[in-house]
């Protein structure tokens, strides 16, 4: 059984004051919630901070990016051994940072592999853009940056991997997969590809996140699906109401 795993990705917003108020909120609101994983990922500087406050709480917190070299002239970088003092999580290959920050397939099998090292589990995102949608390469593509990111990991890592499918016309835009071609993409450009590169056992072990314009409203749909194993949110992880209700709204669907 795959434990359903919810986690926001505060993105470039927050100072440590308000990182700090958002984390002491959901750690009130959330203290019980024990059937989903929960994390947030506040941007470097915060984690600190929001690290001490859920400390022993059950919201675990990641980075946003890392390097995958351990120390090093690399101005502007933080390092494994940077995170693992502060997270247990780390998002890699964030289709923002594909976009703007030139991550490519080759960089995040490095950050992947780097994580795995230092015993950081890795949230991976993968997608496709609208025109590789619309010109029907979504399974071609997501497919090759599945192949990219394992490349070389053993089938005793590659379990620890957390994977968040965000096609990337959907992230902040208000716009989704619906669920069922969520559902669908998953089991064909991920779990199949998983199962070629390792085996049954190991694609149906790796868990799977949904990501893009995932609200209070929507969760519900995407995490009943046979594939989709929780959420990376962005926007609406920025409020203690809004987080909080995705979470509480993803297990009332889980329990019915
Ligand atoms: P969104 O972002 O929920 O604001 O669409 C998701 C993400 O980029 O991880």
């Amino acid at each position: 059984m795959r434990k359903p795993f919810i986690a926001g990705n505060w993105k470039m917003n927050k100072t440590v004051a308000e990182g700090v108020a958002l984390a002491a909120g959901l750690r009130e609101t959330l203290t019980g919630v024990v059937d989903i994983e929960l994390a947030v990922c506040p941007t470097a500087t915060v984690l600190s901070a929001v690290r001490d406050v859920l400390d022993g709480s059950n919201i675990g917190v990641g980075a946003q990016n890392m390097h995958w070299k351990a120390s090093g002239a690399f101005t502007g970088e933080i390092s494994p051994p940077m995170v693992k003092e502060l997270a247990q999580y780390v998002i890699i290959g964030h289709s923002e940072r594909r976009q703007f920050f030139g991550e490519t397939d080759e960089t995040v099998n490095c950050k992947l592999e780097a994580a795995l090292t230092y015993g950081i589990t890795p949230i991976v995102c993968i997608g496709e853009s609208l025109e590789q949608n619309k010109a029907g390469e979504t399974v071609a593509f997501v497919g090759r940056q599945i192949r990219g990111a394992f490349a070389g990991v053993s089938a005793a890592d590659a379990v620890k991997v957390v994977l968040a499918y965000e096609p990337i016309w959907a992230i902040g835009s208000g716009l989704t997969a619906t669920p069922e071609d969520a559902d669908r993409i998953i089991r064909v450009a991920i779990r199949d590809v998983l199962v070629e590169l390792y085996d049954v056992a190991v694609a149906e072990a790796i868990r799977v996140q949904y990501g893009g314009s995932v609200n209070a409203e929507n969760m519900a749909t995407f995490i009943v699906m046979p594939n989709i194993d929780g959420a990376l949110v962005g926007g609406a992880s920025l409020k203690v109401d809004s987080f909080t209700a995705i979470v509480k709204n993803a297990l009332a669907a889980l329990r019915v």
